[in-house]
């Protein structure tokens, strides 16, 4: 049985596609092309979009016994994801508290406990000081007050949130808002991962709009992703900061000869979940997920995307491996050579004066959310120059 958000998703896109259309903001708006440039903006968006939120650092797939962990650097903060004796997944700064130390390299791994390369100081999973190598030479401390600095963090939907500021509570019901419960149904923790990779982009907001509509899919994507989807049409739905975009699939006219009785809604539209303000989840082909993170860098131009292609289970099957192999060489395809390829291109004439701003039309509402948020969140006015 198909879930009746399928069916409703599936009824409003197929609505689209009959009128040759798509969901639409009320009218296009224009943001300055120095909301994509200026450093001063930049610093304070990342402050207020980045890191006084809850971001999705770890998948539970990662941590799946206690003492495996991620380590990570984002927006310069070394963090360290352990999941601990209890079960709780746990964050922390990953430095030494006695002169400052990285406690592991970055990656992920499993460990009872984290000695620091340094002077030997060992931590335990829960992130306590356990042990001091030549207590006695050191002197009196109290080690309670030595403890790895914890972040603020939560277990949701298969992934660990993570806040970069130290003391930052957060309640991540209240965060993600209805947005829990859609992500909840791709049961991310049940997945297999396949592959991990970092790759290097263009500039943050240049990067993530591309990520948010359907409407160069026919062009740029025309001999990879595009092939699938239906170029131009999207159902949008909004969840608070958080969004669902619905594209159909190339199979979606189908649908109109069927009973809905007969309908597989799921295999004729792919969503993306798009949580605010750096993550977008996207069942692509059948039995793959694709899960994109975009990390941006320490100035405006330059990103790093750490992409995790998810198999519904190991490939075993030649057949397997080869739908697994091909799934990551098409969206790897479509994202580095044809969405980043771009960026970089439009990256490199954002100074030139052509644009003092950039309109987003009224078929792209899934930027005009994004925008807004950002705006929102970061205190500026949209539409200026
Ligand atoms: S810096 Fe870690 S033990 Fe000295
Ligand atoms: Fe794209």
């Amino acid at each position: 049985m198909p879930s009746t958000v399928s069916m409703d998703l599936a009824r409003r896109a197929l609505t689209r596609y009959g009128e040759r259309g798509t969901d639409q903001a009320d009218a296009p708006m224009t943001n300055p092309v120095s909301a994509y440039l200026d450093p001063a903006r930049y610093a304070h968006e990342i402050e207020h979009c980045f890191k006084r939120r809850p971001m999705a650092l770890a998948l539970s797939l990662e941590l799946a016994k206690p003492g495996d962990y991620r380590a990570v650097t984002v927006l310069e903060t070394p963090v360290l994801i352990v999941r601990g004796k209890d079960g709780q997944a746990r964050a922390f700064l990953n430095v030494c508290r006695h002169r400052g130390a990285p406690l592991c390299d970055e990656g992920t791994g499993s460990a009872q406990r984290f000695s620091c390369p340094y002077h030997a100081w060992a931590y335990d999973a829960e992130g306590a000081l356990t042990a001091m190598y030549g207590e006695a030479t050191f002197g009196d401390i109290n080690r309670e007050d030595y403890a790895l600095k914890p972040l603020p963090c939560a277990e949701a939907a298969g992934m660990v949130w993570v806040c970069l500021t130290p003391g930052l509570d957060f309640d991540i019901d209240d965060w993600l808002g209805g947005m829990r419960a859609e992500l909840e149904t791709l049961k991310l923790d049940q997945w297999h991962i396949h592959e991990v990779r970092d790759l290097p982009g263009p500039g943050w907001k240049v990067v993530w709009d591309g990520y948010l509509e359907a409407y160069h899919h026919n062009t740029l994507h025309k001999d990879t992703v595009g092939k699938f989807t239906v170029g131009n049409l999207v159902v949008h739905d909004t969840y608070g900061p958080h969004q669902r975009i619905t594209f159909g699939r190339r199979s979606l006219k189908e649908l109109a000869a069927q009973p809905e009785a007969e309908w597989t809604p799921d295999e004729h539209i792919r969503l993306i979940h798009s949580v605010f303000p750096n993550l977008s989840i996207s069942g692509v082909l059948g039995d793959h997920c694709l899960v994109s993170q975009l990390f941006p860098g320490p100035k405006p131009d330059t990103t790093i995307t750490r992409q995790y292609v998810l198999a519904a289970k190991e490939p075993e099957t030649p057949e397997e491996i080869a739908a697994t192999e091909g799934f990551s060489d098409i969206v790897l395809r479509a994202v580095r050579d044809e969405d980043y390829d771009m960026g970089y291109k439009i990256q490199r004439g954002l100074k030139s004066g052509a644009n003092t701003t950039f309109t987003y039309g009224r078929n792209e509402p899934g930027l005009h959310h994004y925008h807004r948020m950002v705006a929102e969140l970061g205190g500026w006015e949209l539409g200026g120059q």
